[in-house]
């Protein structure tokens, strides 16, 4: 039965950081798969983590289970943070659970969107790969629109036809912040303006905020999220702790539901849990915890914010200096200089990116997609050199 199987490419992502590790020269670069590192090219564990997960394993006094939501108070916690301060459950409209990472988060609210009778899910395109993967997984069709100009802004136009050629069986997903993997983000205007589009439209939004304060701000970041749900009647937010709390491989996210009724929620909810159930039964709990005993001690807040803000300094100071850089060889890198978060595409054609890897040892997606926080003082200048050379 087994042998029916058909081969299934390794993902392209993923794949490479197995590339990268098995190039034996000193000088590689990895600007692969989406992680953080310091100047040095380094992905520590943020001080605040060690500090919560110390006094997690002082305080803890069971592992019992917790249930397919998993861990409420981390779920609330994060919710000022994401919705805002002063209505963090937009009166009670609005309800969450535990994940596995922001790939769980996403899938639950595919699947959910699909029990309520969503046949297709409007994606900008380029978007993270694993998009199109869950719903082709699940058999959801994927409409696409082109999410940026060739001037390096986002593609209103492209935007409002898909939305206005949209059928009400429709979700249209959006990334909240730090667009993966083009960089380029909704103006706030452009988000007013989105806002009024979907509440005009009625289809159901689906907002995947994976790099939340890794933009500009914890509280910026968060204004396209809260436009929209100010805005609309219903929506789903996709919410992933593996960058901003730098929690990775142990897998912390959460999915938060709006109804349009309070009094929906709990119908929706069941949905959310009967689904974790049937796919992992209960989320990890390790990372939620940590994240939760942070923000439950204000000092701890404190570091993990200061931690944040030197992470996202950094980008701005890689992002600058390759901007400075401005026309090199064939390309102009001054676009990324203005763009968000861990990535931004630099055009190169698949032979380039072929010769970047074999010529110059340097990794990263073949669309072309840089993870800029890969760069460091020790390699950003043969990082450019090298891309000049390519494309010269
Ligand atoms: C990325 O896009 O590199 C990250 O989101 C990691 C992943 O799982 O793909």
């Amino acid at each position: 039965m087994l042998s029916n199987l058909q081969q299934q490419p390794a993902d392209a992502l993923l794949a490479l950081i197995k590339l990268h590790n098995s190039d034996p020269r000193a000088d590689k670069i990895d600007l692969g798969v989406g992680v953080y590192r310091t100047g040095q090219g380094e992905t520590p564990v943020f001080g605040a983590i060690k500090a919560a997960e110390k006094k997690l394993v002082e305080t803890q006094d069971s592992k019992a289970y917790l249930g397919p939501e998993g861990d409420m108070a981390f779920v609330e916690a994060l919710m000022p943070y994401i919705f805002g301060k002063a209505n963090p459950t937009m009166d009670g409209r609005i309800e969450g659970m535990q994940t596995p990472g922001g790939t769980g988060s996403l899938r639950l609210a595919i699947a959910m969107a699909k029990r309520a009778g969503v046949k297709r899910l409007i994606v900008g395109k380029p978007s993270w790969p694993n998009h199109n993967q869950i719903c082709a997984d699940l058999g959801l069709e994927v409409l696409e629109f082109s999410h940026a100009t060739a001037e390096g802004t986002p593609d209103m136009n492209a935007l409002r036809g898909a939305v206005a050629a949209a059928e009400g069986s429709d979700a249209i997903l959006l990334h909240g912040c730090c667009h993966n993997p083009t960089g380029i983000d909704y103006s706030n205007d452009e988000w007013d303006e989105i806002a009024g589009l979907l509440a005009e439209k009625g289809i159901l939004p689906i907002i995947d905020l994976a790099y939340q304060g890794l933009g500009n701000g914890m509280e910026e970041d968060a204004y396209g999220v809260r436009r929209v749900l100010a805005a609309v009647a219903e929506a789903i937010v996709c919410y992933s702790c593996d960058k901003n709390f730098g929690l990775y491989r142990d897998r912390v996210g959460a999915l938060y539901c709006m109804a349009a009724d309070k009094a929906e929620l709990v119908k929706i909810m069941s949905n959310g849990h009967a689904l974790a159930r049937a796919n992992w039964s209960q989320p990890p709990d390790h990372g939620g915890a940590a994240v939760r005993l942070i923000l439950e001690d204000e000092a701890l807040t404190a570091q993990w914010l200061d931690e944040l803000d030197q992470m996202r300094e950094r980008m701005r100071q890689v992002r600058a200096k390759l901007a400075e850089a401005g026309k090199t060889g064939g390309v102009d890198l001054s676009p990324i200089g203005g763009q968000n978060g861990l990535f931004s595409i630099i055009p190169f054609t698949p032979e380039q990116v072929q010769a970047m890897r074999e010529k110059h040892g340097v990794y990263f997606a073949g669309s072309g997609r840089i993870n800029v926080a890969g760069l460091t003082t020790g390699n950003i200048d043969r990082f450019i050199a090298a891309v000049a050379d390519v494309t010269a």
